[in-house]
Parts: C-alpha cells; structure tokens; sequence
C-alpha cells in the first residue's frame, strides 16, 4: 500500500487550471485500491506570503470544498488543515536543528523568492524544513508535486536520512513524483492560467459573472462569415479540454466552415462549463454556505491525521532524549 502525501497550496479559489491541472488528477489516482492518500491544505506555508486572516480563512475554506466537491473520498483517505494538527511544528523545530545553513540558503526556491519578494521573512529560508516535516511526520512514500518542488523533497531525504542515521530509523524516505504529461490550461488572454496573472476562470462563480468572464476571453478580430483557426483560438483551446471529442470535432468544423462568430463559441463553451461543472458548483456553494458541515468533515480527517502525528513525534522525542 502506497502512502500518498501533498501539501494543497491555500492561495486563493482554485481556478479551472487548478481543477484540470491539479485536483481532477489527483482525485482519479487517490481512487486506486492499492493508495491511501493524504492531502492536506498547507496553511502554515501561506503565512510566509499571506498575512491578512479573513483572506486565509476565505482560502482554506474554498480549496476544501473545491476537493471534497470533485469528489474526493474522505472517507478512503485524509484531507485536513495543515495548522490543525501542530505537532508539525514542533517537528519542524527538531529537524530545524539537523538542517545545515547552507542546504537551505541554496535553495533555488528561496533564492528565487528572495529576489523577488519585499518582506523576505525567515518562514520562507525554513520552508522547506516545514515541508519535510510535512512529509515526515505521516511517513508518506510518495509525494507527487510540481518541478518545482523536487528539490525540496531532495531536501527531505537529506534531513531524514541524517536524523535516521544519528538516532536509528524513524522515517521513511519518500520519492517525489512528478508527472511528464500534465495539460497546461489557458488562461482568458492565452497565457498559462494562473493567479499571478488574472487571467484565470472561476467555475464558482455566478452564472451571470462566469458568462462575463468568458465573454471576455481574447479573440482576434476577424468577422463572423470568416473561416477561422480553431487551434489559435483561446475559446476553442479551452472548450477542447472540457467538452467531448465529438463536440470539440463540431466546433472545429463551424470555426473551419465559417458563418460562426466568437460570440457563439463563448455561448457554447459556457454552456460546456455549466453542464461539466453542475454537480460540483452545487456541492462547493453548499459547502460555502454551511461552513459547520464542511469544517465537521475536515474535523474527521484532522482526528485521524493526528493519531499518525502523534506516534511519529512520541518516537523522535524518545530518540532525543526528551
Ligand atoms: P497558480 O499559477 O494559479 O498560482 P499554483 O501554482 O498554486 O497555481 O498551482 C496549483 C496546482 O495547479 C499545481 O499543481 C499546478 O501545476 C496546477 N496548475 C496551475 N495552473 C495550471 C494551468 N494553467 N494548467 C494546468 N495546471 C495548472
Ligand atoms: N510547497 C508545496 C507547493 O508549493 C506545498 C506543500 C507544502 C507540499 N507541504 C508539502 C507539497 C508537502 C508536498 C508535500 O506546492
């Protein structure tokens, strides 16, 4: 049986890049008989950037219902609040302490946001040590994650095996695992859909906002009896990811043949989201609006994910002498 382990970054309402990119993947490989996943929402992580509480609070609760919506099974597997269960930090401390200076001051995730942000805080140089009790902590094997963050799960084995070394083995070493063949969504102007660019669809919101912001999406200026590139078009290279094959074959034909507008595309693709989405908006603004209900079914995992916590930390206190 696998042990499956991600930290869910608690940045903001996760958009249709998100859902396709990220949570609909997940999902599917959390289904597998042969996994047990643990996915939790890295709270503690957004406090290095996000500052403002009412945001935070807003964040946490949206990436929740966004997964327990598309049908993540909480009952198989866990999804909790990273904060929740603090005996993360204080296996952070520990691991702070066998974690040499330089390991962390080379990493090129910290150099990067060094140079870029305003307030370099020292949650950010100790991130990574964070993560790796993350990881640690549940004795996870395999954690998928972005390029990105390999080189923090590098950073993970190099504390686990030191502290293994030095006080006999407690923690498994994971593997990160990134996947080669990950659909990149566009965003409404054509770059890749991110927060950082507000560019990005979000599913959530009202039919009349959602239509608005597809009627927005960029499109060259050619008239509606022209022929058109349907694979040069931000509308159609979003509908292909959501509608079915057929559908997408129909709407590249009417872009081909003409006499079709990007007006219709946008109706058709709004249409493609409501239908695709029902389900899960319906279930997320439940959520949303039953706050008692969503926090009850992250209270579940949070009970179980701390049993787990605690027998690791009862361990390493004992190795420490404490
Ligand atoms: P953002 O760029 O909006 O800040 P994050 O970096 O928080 O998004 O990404 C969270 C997850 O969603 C990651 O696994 C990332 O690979 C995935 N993701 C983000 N944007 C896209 C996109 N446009 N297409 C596919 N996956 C995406
Ligand atoms: N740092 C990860 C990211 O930016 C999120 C994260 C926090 C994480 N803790 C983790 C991922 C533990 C995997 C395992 O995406």
């Amino acid at each position: 049986m696998a042990r499956i382990l991600t930290g869910i970054q608690s940045s903001g309402v996760p958009h249709l890049g998100n859902i396709l990119g990220a949570i609909l993947p997940a999902i599917q490989m959390s289904k597998d008989p042969a996994n047990e996943s643990f996915f939790f929402i890295a709270d503690l992580h957004s406090l290095t950037t996000i500052k403002n509480a009412d945001d935070r609070k807003h964040n946490i609760n949206a990436v929740a219902a966004a997964w327990i919506a598309f049908g993540f099974d909480t009952n198989k597997n866990l999804l909790y609040r990273q904060s929740m269960i603090p005996e993360v930090c204080e296996l952070t401390w520990y691991l702070n302490c066998l974690t040499p200076y330089p390991m962390l001051a080379n990493a090129h995730s910290f150099k990067d946001k060094s140079e870029k942000l305003f307030d370099v805080n020292a949650g950010l140089f100790t991130y990574p040590v964070l993560m790796a009790a993350d990881i640690l902590l549940y004795q996870a094997n395999r954690v998928p994650v972005g390029k990105d963050q390999i080189q923090h799960i590098e950073i993970t084995r190099d504390i686990a095996q030191k502290f293994n070394t030095q006080y006999g083995p407690i923690f498994t070493l994971p593997e990160a695992e990134t996947n080669n063949d990950v659909m990149i969504v566009p965003g409404i102007d054509g770059q890749k859909m991110s927060k950082s660019y507000q560019n990005f669809i979000d599913i959530f919101q009202t039919d009349k906002e959602l239509l608005k912001t597809i009627k927005s999406i960029v499109t060259d200026s050619l008239p509606l009896e022209a022929s058109k590139d349907p694979y040069t078009c931000n509308v159609f290279n979003i509908y292909k990811l959501i509608a079915s094959p057929a559908e997408t074959e129909t709407m590249r034909q009417n872009y081909i043949n003409g006499g079709y507008g990007y007006g219709h595309a946008k109706q058709e693709l709004y249409e493609a989201i409501i239908r695709k989405f029902s389900s899960a908006r319906e279930e997320y603004l439940f959520l949303m609006n039953n706050l008692g209900a969503l926090h009850h079914i992250l209270e579940k995992g949070e009970e179980r994910a701390r049993i787990y916590a605690q027998d690791t930390l009862r361990k390493v206190r004992e190795r420490l002498g404490y």
